[in-house]
Parts: C-alpha cells; structure tokens; sequence
C-alpha cells in the first residue's frame, strides 16, 4: 500500500471519529454526518483510484443500485420509522460482510493462520445473525408481521443446541477451513438471528437493534482485519463501540440490564406487545377549557412523546408554546430520553421546528420542577410519565426513570384514546382526579387550542 493510500485511509479515519463527535450533539450534528459521508465516499472510491481491479463495471453498478435505494429510502422514510430503517440499513450491511467472509474463505486452508480463519468465520456468524435479526426487527417494527413476542415451546432448547452446533462446526472450520461449512454456519447464523430476536415484543426492539448494530460494527471489524483494510477495521470498530454504548445507554434509561433485556426476551416474559384500550370514567374537556387552564397558568412543562411525532405536530406545538410565553407564562419542553421511539426522538422533531435548545430540558434537570407547575401538557406521550415504572414491580417498565408530571398541580393528556403506550399497560395518571383528557388528534387539537389561547 503507498504512503498516499495509507495517508488517505488515516484521514478517512478521522473523518469518522470527528463524524460520531459531530453527531452527539444537535448543533453540529448536520455537519457531522456530511463528515462521516464525506469519509465514506472517499474510502470507497480509494480502491478504484489506487488497485487493479476485476470486474469494475459489476462493482460500480452494484454501487450505483445501493446508493439509488439509499437516496429513495430516505428521501420517503417518516421520522417515525427511522428505527426500521437504521434496522435494515444495519442488517444489510451484517450480511454483505458475510458475503465477503464466504469468499474469502475459499481462499484458506489448514496453512492458514488460525487467528485470519477465526476472524473469517466470526464475520460469517455473527453477520449473518444481524442480517437475519435485523430483518425481523424491521419486519416487527413496520408491522409487516405481529409486534408481539413470539415464543413457541422448546425455543431456549432450539436457540441453545443451534449456538452449541454453530460453536462446534466453528471450531472444526478454523481447524481445516472449507467453503461448505462456511455456507452451513451462515444458515446456522440467520437461524440464530431470527430466533433470538423473534421473542422480543414492545419496548425492547429498538435495544435489539442498536445491539445488532454493535454486531455488524464487529464483523464489519473483523472483515477490516481478513482483507487487511484499516479503514474497516476502524468503522467497524467504531459502529460496535458506539452500538454497544449506545445499547447501554438506552437500557439504563429504561431502568434493566442488557442482560435482562437479552435473556427476558428469550424466555419471552419481560416484553410486551400492544395492550387493550381502557374503559375505565375518566375526565375529559374541550379545547376552550385547557386553554383557559394554559393561558393562566405561571408555570406550564410541555411533555412530547411519541404521539407528537405521529401527528407531525411540533410547529404548531411550538406555536402555542410561543404563544403563551408572549402572554408571560413560563414555559418548558421536559425531554425524557426514551420519548419516542429512537434516541434524540423528541430533540429532533423539536429543532425540526425551530424551538431553541434552551427550552429543551433533561429529566434529570427538569423533575425537580413539576412541584412547582401549574399545568403539564403531555402531548403524545404514556410511557415516560407511567407512575407504574415508580410502584408496579410486574410492569415491563417498572425501573424506568420516569418526567415527575404526577407531581403538579394539574396534568392534561393529548390522546387520541385510551389505548395504552408502547409498553402495553395501563397508566393510573389517567384516571387521577388532577387530570383531564383533551381527545384527538395531537395536530388537529393543538390547532383548536392555540386559536382557542389566541380567542382569549
Ligand atoms: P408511548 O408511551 O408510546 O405513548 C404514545 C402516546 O401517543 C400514546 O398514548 C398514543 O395514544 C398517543 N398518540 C399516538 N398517536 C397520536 C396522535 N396522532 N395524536 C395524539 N396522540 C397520539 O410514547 P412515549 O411516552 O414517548 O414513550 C416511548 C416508549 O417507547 C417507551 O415505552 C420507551 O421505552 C419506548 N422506546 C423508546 C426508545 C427510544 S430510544 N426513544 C427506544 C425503545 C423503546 P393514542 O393511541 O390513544 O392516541
């Protein structure tokens, strides 16, 4: 490899070093991700500029077809099916590493260093499980088939005995290496993939994903070390750092272990699907209501959730908040960090909309306040204000740290009806007598209640 060659891989490197560093933070991320895109486009193109390929033209149309669906898939993706498609993304890039592994494996034999043919038949594994895992993650998430877990009797004894023959049929390929059994432990590797993620249900498939993402990260790794190519070697390395800190991350703000979460899912007891719609009384009011409660108000938090994504509501969330600020409340968005449905969910929509970071506050930093709140305002969101994560020790969410809106002197729910959150399970904040109901639509009611505010 040429200074030049070595020189540019390094500074593609870099580039994706300084792409995560851009990415942690709302300011820069834009620029962060052009960085790291910038870097990729650079080490893809390095081989073409520097090595005497074969078949160039497949390569480039094969390019051409992946940057096509790339650009497309984006352009249409929804913000709200972003972890589906971070999940195939993931999955298809578990699975081309496989597909590598395999044909480098034909090139080995029992001279081979055994520490090239581990790292070769690691890739084939582990990235066929994420290929395979991914594809069901997607498949759960997109509704394609049932979000529920899906168990079935004998499946820990089936996931055990197909890691026990993949781990033996592993052993015996770095030993004498053959191409057959490559192709044998890439079947055994999507099977494990689609039985370890088919249990999981509700809150936990998103972790999923972020952990089959540290999968591919490491054989993506792994392929970097076969064909000798830094620059894999490092992106690989960085997706699975950062995939399994992120994974922690999101466990710990659901208040389990990954553990828990990984080994819960397989018995099929610690998730949930959909749950049933409520018929218990509760409070409900109109527009013209809550916008009095608002419009007189000291202090008001604004709690988004999911529910807000799916309306596509936040400009004119932020207009009302603007709204009631010019008339001297005081005003705030409390940022719990698993709203939504992916990390950042809510900072994202609300910079979308132009509302100043200042006004977007962590839950660590905002709880202490709901004591002193007049009105919160949960708009779209169930889970992340669920008391039963403080008192109910068989909720699925029970340890999650959860926004104290329970705490202030009045709480109205935006919802469209009494159907549950992600989690499945009732939430006793409904039916408290400090809360009222406003029912609908997040987008279509915010409206009434800002022309309702403006009416005043
Ligand atoms: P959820 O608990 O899912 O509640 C969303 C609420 O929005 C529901 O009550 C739903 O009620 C309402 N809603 C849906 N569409 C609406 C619309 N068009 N207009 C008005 N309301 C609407 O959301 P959350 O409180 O944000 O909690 C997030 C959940 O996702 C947690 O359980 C969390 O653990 C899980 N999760 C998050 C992440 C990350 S990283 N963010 C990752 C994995 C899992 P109706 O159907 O009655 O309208």
């Amino acid at each position: 490899m040429s200074r030049g060659t070595e020189l540019t891989y390094l500074l593609c490197a870099v580039g994706f070093i300084l792409a995560l560093k851009g990415l942690s933070g709302p300011r820069t991320a834009r620029v962060g991700n052009l960085v790291g895109a910038g870097a990729a486009v650079l080490a893809v193109a390095v081989p073409f500029l520097t090595l005497d390929l074969d078949h160039v033209p497949l390569m480039l149309a094969a390019i051409a077809i992946g940057s096509a669906g790339g650009v497309v898939g984006a352009q249409r993706v929804q913000m709200t099916q972003m972890p589906q498609m971070v999940a195939l993304f993931n999955g298809v890039g578990g699975g081309a590493a496989a597909l590598v592994a395999l044909l480098e494996l034909q090139h080995m034999d029992a001279a081979t260093p055994w520490f090239d043919v581990t790292a070769t038949v690691f890739t084939v594994v582990v990235g066929s499980v994420s290929f395979s895992g991914s594809v069901v993650t997607f498949a759960k998430l997109q509704e394609l088939m049932t979000s529920r877990p899906v168990i079935f009797p004998g499946l820990p004894v089936l996931f055990g005995l197909g890691l026990l023959t993949t781990v033996v049929l592993a052993v015996a390929c770095v030993r004498d290496p053959a191409v057959l059994d490559g192709v044998l432990l890439a079947l055994l590797g999507l099977v494990l993939g689609v039985l370890l993620v088919l249990p999981v249900g509700g809150a936990d498939v998103p972790i999923v994903i972020s952990l089959l993402n540290a999968f591919t990260g490491l054989t993506v790794a792994a392929g970097g070390y076969v064909l000798a190519n830094v620059t894999l070697l490092v992106a690989g390395t960085l997706v699975g750092a950062s995939g399994t800190y992120l994974t922690l991350l999101m466990a710990s703000a659901m208040g389990r272990s990954v553990a828990n979460i990984l080994f819960g899912a397989l018995r099929g007891g610690s998730t949930l699907g959909a749950g049933e719609a409520s018929d218990r009384p509760v409070r409900s009011a109109g527009p013209e209501d809550v916008a009095i409660l608002l419009a007189y108000a000291q202090r008001v938090i604004i709690v988004p959730g999911y529910g807000l994504a799916v309306a596509q509501a936040q400009h004119t969330l932020r207009e009302l908040v603007d709204l009631l600020s010019e008339r001297g409340v005081t005003i705030d968005y409390a940022i719990h960090p698993v709203a939504g449905r992916m990390p950042g969910h809510m900072n994202v929509l609300l910079a979308e909309a132009q509302v100043p970071y200042e006004q977007l506050i962590e839950m660590e930093e905002i709880n202490g306040e709901f004591k002193h709140t007049d009105v919160v305002l949960v708009v779209g969101a169930n889970d992340v204000v669920n008391p039963a994560a403080r008192t109910t020790p068989s909720a699925p969410i029970y340890g999650m740290p959860i926004l104290d809106a329970d705490q202030a002197r009045q709480v109205v729910f935006m919802k469209r009806s009494m159907r549950p959150g992600f989690a499945g399970i009732e939430n006793e904040l409904l039916f408290d007598p400090r809360t009222t109901l406003l029912f609908g639509d997040a987008k279509e009611t915010l409206g009434k209640l800002l022309g309702a505010v403006k009416a005043l």
